[in-house]
């Protein structure tokens, strides 16, 4: 009797068992009355002493193996049939939703806030020409915007945009007046610190028609500031300097932790800026094909990671880009 063919013929019956039932079957086949095990240990007795002992102990081995693999084969049967216990009373898998990135959401509110006083929206490209991003918003060529340190350039007549203010000139080529637009998107700069990201976004705003005043561009911003930051924030004009704009304003709302008595977080003026403006440069108008004696206008530009990172009190601006959801989570 070949001990090893025996062994191997059941390693391969035994790997197919896929129930009791076969589990039985296997037990009869190689250890029942009419298998070979069993008529070899019975005939036993036919050899001499030496002999009966070595096979004796080689089938005994056997038998004890296969009994054994049989056994932990059953085991294995039972605990895939009936051994997974369910408890019903355990709280189920949580399915995450997922929302909006904040930016999305301070967008969102620009768009509707827009939308209630006529702007429609805007879009300009990323990458633009020279022409688009300085010099037709009466940018001058030695202006430090203009730099390679702050402007990243794929040639000298192309760079990504630095600002939003190309879709002004982009929309003001292509449609006459009025024209009441909000822009948006990417925007780059060569800077990277706590409040700054080589990638951020503004929201652009752009109205000319005739007899446009200097009162319609506080109106429009008043309400656009307070509809962000609530009615009971106050609005300031300060004066500021743009190439594009004339005469040109930085915008604040009073801040809303200290209510005007100043803190930390307002460095101690009691104002938070939140947006630059002006009225429209008669160099814009004629680069862009208006008749600037006929028509006027005001444009105005919001940093959208600067409006989040007030309205929600962060003080890294780099976190709204890291995509960890444990603080995305929390707007
Ligand atoms: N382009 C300016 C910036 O990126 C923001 C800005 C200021 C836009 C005044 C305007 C404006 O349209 O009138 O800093």
């Amino acid at each position: 009797m070949d001990i090893q063919s025996i062994k191997k013929q059941f390693e391969e019956d035994l790997s197919k068992a896929v129930s009791k039932d076969d589990l039985v079957g296997l037990k009869v086949k190689y250890l029942g009355k009419k298998s070979e095990i069993y008529s070899a240990l019975r005939s036993l007795g036919d050899l001499n002493p030496d002999e009966r002992r070595a096979q004796g102990a080689e089938l005994n081995r056997l038998r004890t193996e296969i009994e054994s693999a049989i056994k932990d084969r059953g085991g294995e049967l039972s605990s895939g049939e009936k051994g997974v216990k369910v408890d019903f009373t355990e709280p189920g898998k949580k399915f995450e939703l997922g929302h909006k990135h904040p930016i999305t959401q301070i967008y969102e509110e620009l768009f509707e806030i827009g939308k209630s006083l006529g702007f429609s929206i805007a879009e300009g490209p990323e990458i633009e020409a020279d022409w688009y991003s300085f010099e037709a918003l009466n940018i001058p060529k030695d202006h430090p915007a203009r730099d390679f340190a702050d402007t990243f350039y794929i040639s000298e007549e192309v760079n990504l945009r630095p600002h939003t203010s190309n879709t002004q000139i982009r929309y003001m080529e292509r449609h006459k007046p009025p024209i009441r637009i909000i822009a948006y998107g990417r925007t780059y700069r060569k800077d990277s610190d706590v409040t700054h990201t080589p990638m951020f976004h503004q929201l652009e705003g752009l109205l000319v028609d005739d007899r446009v005043t200097f009162s319609d561009l506080k109106g429009v911003l008043t309400t656009f500031a307070q509809g962000i930051f609530g009615k009971d924030r106050k609005v300031r004009f300060r004066p500021h300097h743009f190439p594009f704009t004339e005469p040109s304003v930085e915008i604040d709302v009073s801040c809303g932790l200290c209510g005007g008595k100043g803190c930390r977080s307002c460095k101690y003026s009691g104002w938070l800026e939140i947006l630059g403006a002006g009225m429209v440069h008669p160099n814009v108008l004629k680069n862009s094909g208006i008749d600037s004696k006929k028509y006027q206008g005001f444009a105005f530009g919001i940093g959208i990671e600067r409006i989040a990172m007030l309205k929600y009190e962060t003080d890294d601006l780099r976190l709204f880009f890291d995509n960890d959801l444990r603080f995305l989570e929390q707007f």
